[in-house]
Order: C-alpha cells, then structure tokens, then sequence
C-alpha cells in the first residue's frame, strides 16, 4: 500500500492506495480548488503506475503532461505545506474525443451500448423504450449487427414492414411508436452522436495502459463540447463505467487500483436520469470496487448526487461551499455532517470560509474507517498551469501508439448492409422470376410454332412423298415402254447386223471367189 500525500492541515491528509477503490467525492464552489486537487490525486496514481479516465469539461487538464515551473505563490504554498523535496513532473496523456476533433475518436457501437443507455440518450418513453428492447431481441435473432446509427434506421424501418408478423411474437408493436424513436435518432444526430456510434469502438484495456517508465496513462476525454449535450455526456460516461465494470475480473481488495476514473460534473449524470439507470449506477459503484476501480465524483454541488451514491463514496474532498439561499445553507448543512466530526473544527463554517486551494478532507484510513476530517491545504500540481496549445495537443494525438488503430472509422457489414443486401435479393429474386415467366411463355410460343412447322413439314414431306410416288409410277409406265420399245428393237438390229454380215460375207465370198478365178 503506498500513501498519496493530497495536502496538510493539522496532520497530513494521506489517500491510501488500497482505499481508492473506495470512491471519492471533491466538491466546491468555481474556482476553489476542485480541478488542481483532481490533478493532485491524478498525478500520485500515474506515479504509482495507476491509469486514470478523466473529462476535462474546461480544457484544463492535458497539461498534466508538462512539468510546471516554480512562483512565488506555489513556492508560499510548499512552504506552508512543509514540503521541501518538491520536484515538477509530466504525465503521460492520452487525448480522446467522442467527436473526433480534439483527440483520438471515441466510439462505441449501438449493440454494445445496448437498449436501456440508448433510451435515455433519445429520451425514450416506456413503450418505445420497449419497442427498442424487442428490436435489440429481433436482430439478435437474425443475426443483424447494429453498429451505427445507419443500422439503427434500417433496422427501424425493417420493423416498421414486419409489424405485423414481430407484433405476433412479441406483443403489439405500433408504427407510430418506431416512427418517433426514428425521429429520435435525428436529434441525436444533430448532437454529433453519428460521429460516436461505430467502429472501431474503444478497448477499454487500451486505458488501462502504463508508460516505458511506469507511470500510468491520463486518458483524458475532451469534453467542452460533450457537456453541450448533457444526455449524450452522461450516457456515455455511464457506458464507459458499465463497460469497464463487464470487462474486468473480480479481484477483491488490491493493494492499488486498477484504474480509477474521474466523473466530472458529475451533476449532469443524475439530472433527470430515470429511476432504472440510478439503481443501475449504485449497483455498479457498489460493485466495480472489487474489479479494482475506483470512481470520483467532482461536483458544484454535492446535493446533486442521490444519497444513495453518496454514501458510497468513502474519500472525501470538500472545497469551498457558498451559502447565498436557505437551500444552499441546508446543503452545505449536510455536507458538513456527513464528515466524522472533528470537535476542533465548525465544519459547517469552515467549508463556507475555505480559501482558494483549501478543502475539508476525510481519507479512509487503514481500518477503513474514514478520518476525522481536517481543514487542509491542498498539494500543489507537479504539472505546469499553464494550458497546452492545440499544436502540443495534436502532437500528442499524433504520436499516439493508439493512432493507428482508432484514428479512422470502418464501416463494416451490418444491419443496413445487409437488409440493403436482403432488400436487392428480394429485389433481384422478383426479377429473375419475372424473366423465368418471360422465358417459358416464349419457350411455349416457340414449341407451338415449332409443332406448326412440324406439321407442315410432315405435310410438305407426305406431298412430296406422294409426288416421288407418282413420278416413280411415272417414271416405271415409261420404263416399261421404253424397255417394250428397246426389245422391239433389238430384234430389228439383229436383223440387220445378221444382213449385214451375211452381206460382206456373201460380197467376200463373192469377190474371192471372183479373184479365184
Ligand atoms: N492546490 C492548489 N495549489 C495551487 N494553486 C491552486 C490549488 N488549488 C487551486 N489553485 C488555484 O486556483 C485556481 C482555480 O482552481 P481550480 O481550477 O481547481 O478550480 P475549480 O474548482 O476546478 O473551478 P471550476 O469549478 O471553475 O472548474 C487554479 O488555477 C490555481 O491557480
Ligand atoms: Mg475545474
């Protein structure tokens, strides 16, 4: 167990590493205290090579990555403090933006963030909230990926043409109703929750990462936009703490935490979230302690967390409160009696006294009971105040290892592909059957021109055939004549030949007889 000194008052005020997971809360008003004593608490778990997840709502934040330079007034505060071996330092930071602007893309797909955090984003009633689960059930059983918002629309409207046959299965789903979650989605859209909802979507083990020197990584998320869209922020924080919760085994109490991650304005979670998601959200504060992770809360005010939450919250970090109604005055009422009492100490008028840098602190102590609390000077930074500029922020997002992997969105096969794919096939299926019909009436058409010409041919052949017929009788009654005609001839020949022979004999014998004499 290491101890984290956070600042001093009447004795030192010691976070104890094995007590982080216990939750925290750092409360106060503008300007007292709240993001130097984050980056305080920050900076001592980078140091012990613990990685941390924090918004950075005012842009104050990635400059823990510079080590920071003495002043006179730090060099007062160290004094006070009694702290002499101060040395500056730099962390290493990871820049993430859910819009893609400022920092490494942070996505999430539309399955992983599931039904319930995507109702609360597009402000869902019960019915559609339902309508919404039975889509999640539908696609599942079809094997439809629901990645980005694309898929989501198409897979809306897919329902919308098979109303009739899921309304069978699971219960009356009404058009109307998909009609508003997809109108839904537009509002969504103009919140720029189109750039976050896809692929790649975050490992949340590429946050739990430790420098080449051992020092845990800030991952910072940008969010000066974000919190223009308190729902969009709060969802998505809440997914990234479900997620951490789901993704990492139980590990009981660890000497040092895993990971802790920072929920600034915490306020914005718990406006207006629905009884489900803060029964959702004390489960998983309860919970994610024994995973090794460890959440805190900064808020203006510490009434804006439910009592429930609050109570789980076992470090606490009390800024300067202002009291200008009653129900300020009642609030920090409460907030000053939450805290082990100190018998030296007004706590109520304290926290409303406190100056800039100064807080009312109560650490768990070893036996986990917390510490009586104590009026505090806060630890001074080791990084510099002075704010990054946007070249040393792109550097870092250049530079990042992290890049290459999550700089470019994919698009790859989901549901819109694939019920666009489902939607050509049927199309093609229609046509191909179209052709099919086309070709068989022509194949028809020509097997009956073709058993015309058939019967024609047979025609013209048994014509014929009766024609060869009659010009073979014909041709045979004139061989017979001819031939009666050859024999009457024949004779006259031998006739003539047996005269002719008898002729010259006769002259030969004639004429010999004659020359004889
Ligand atoms: N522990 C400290 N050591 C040195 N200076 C401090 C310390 N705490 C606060 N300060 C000074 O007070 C200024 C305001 O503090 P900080 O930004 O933390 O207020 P905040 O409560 O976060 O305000 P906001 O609600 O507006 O974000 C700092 O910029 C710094 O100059
Ligand atoms: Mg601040």
């Amino acid at each position: 167990m290491e101890k984290m000194l956070i600042g001093r008052g009447t004795g030192e005020a010691v976070l104890l590493s094995d007590k982080v997971n216990q939750h925290g809360l750092i409360a106060g008003a503008t300007g007292s205290g709240k993001t130097v004593t984050l980056k305080v608490i920050a900076e001592n778990l980078s140091a012990m090579g613990v990685p941390t997840i924090i918004q950075d709502v005012k842009g104050d934040l990635s400059n823990i990555s510079v080590p920071g330079e003495m002043n006179d007034k730090l060099a007062s505060r160290l004094e006070t403090l009694g702290v002499s071996d101060f040395k500056f330092d730099g962390f290493p930071v990871e820049l993430w933006d859910v819009f893609g602007a400022a920092g490494l893309p942070l996505r999430v797909t539309v399955s992983e963030l599931g039904p319930t955090l995507l109702s609360q984003i597009l402000n869902l009633n019960e019915v559609q909230s339902g309508i919404l689960n039975i889509l999640f059930k539908m696609t599942d059983k079809e094997g439809l990926l629901l990645l980005d918002l694309k898929d989501l629309r198409s897979a809306l409207n897919y329902m919308i043409d098979k109303r009739q046959e899921l309304s069978k299965e699971y219960g009356n789903i009404s058009a109307q109703s998909v009609q508003s979650i997809l109108r839904a989605l537009l509002t969504i859209e103009d919140e720029g929750g189109d750039i976050f909802l896809g692929e790649p979507a975050l490992s949340i083990e590429d946050m739990m990462k430790t420098s080449s020197d051992g020092k845990g990584i800030v991952n910072i998320i940008q969010a000066n936009r974000l919190v223009q869209s308190p729902t969009l922020y709060a969802t998505f924080l809440l997914w990234m703490i479900s997620e951490i919760y789901e993704a990492l085994p139980e590990v009981g109490n660890l000497d040092k935490p895993k990971l802790v991650f920072f929920f600034d304005e915490a306020h914005l979670l718990f406006n207006g979230i629905s009884s489900t998601l803060e029964q959702k959200i004390l489960q998983i504060v309860r919970l994610i302690r024994s995973k090794g992770v460890g959440i805190f809360f900064i808020t203006q005010n510490p009434l804006d967390i439910p009592d429930a939450i609050s109570s789980q919250l076992g470090n606490r970090v009390v800024h300067q409160l202002r009291a200008f109604s009653p129900k300020d005055e009642k609030a920090v009422k409460t907030v000053a009696d939450t805290f082990r009492a100190n018998p030296q100490l007004d706590t109520y008028s304290e926290i409303l006294q406190l100056k800039t840098g100064e807080a009312i602190v109560s650490f768990l102590t070893d036996d986990g009971s917390p510490s009586i609390c104590q009026k505090a000077l806060i630890m001074p930074p080791k990084s510099t105040f002075t704010a990054l500029d946007s070249m040393a922020m792109d550097g870092i997002v250049k530079n990042s290892t992290l890049n290459g992997k999550y700089m470019q969105s994919v698009d790859r096969e989901s549901a819109y592909e694939m019920l666009n794919a489902r939607a050509a096939q049927a199309e093609m299926d229609l046509e191909n059957q179209r052709l099919a019909e086309a070709r068989q009436k022509e194949l028809e058409k020509m097997e009956l021109e073709h058993q015309k010409a058939l019967a024609k041919l047979e025609k013209e052949r048994e014509r014929a055939e009766a024609e060869t017929r009659k010009a073979a009788e014909r041709a045979a009654a004139k061989v017979d004549r001819r031939r009666k005609s050859a024999m009457d001839k024949g004779i006259d020949s031998l006739v003539g030949t047996v005269t002719r022979t008898v002729g010259r004999e006769l002259a030969r014998n004639l004429l010999g007889s004659l020359l004889k004499k």
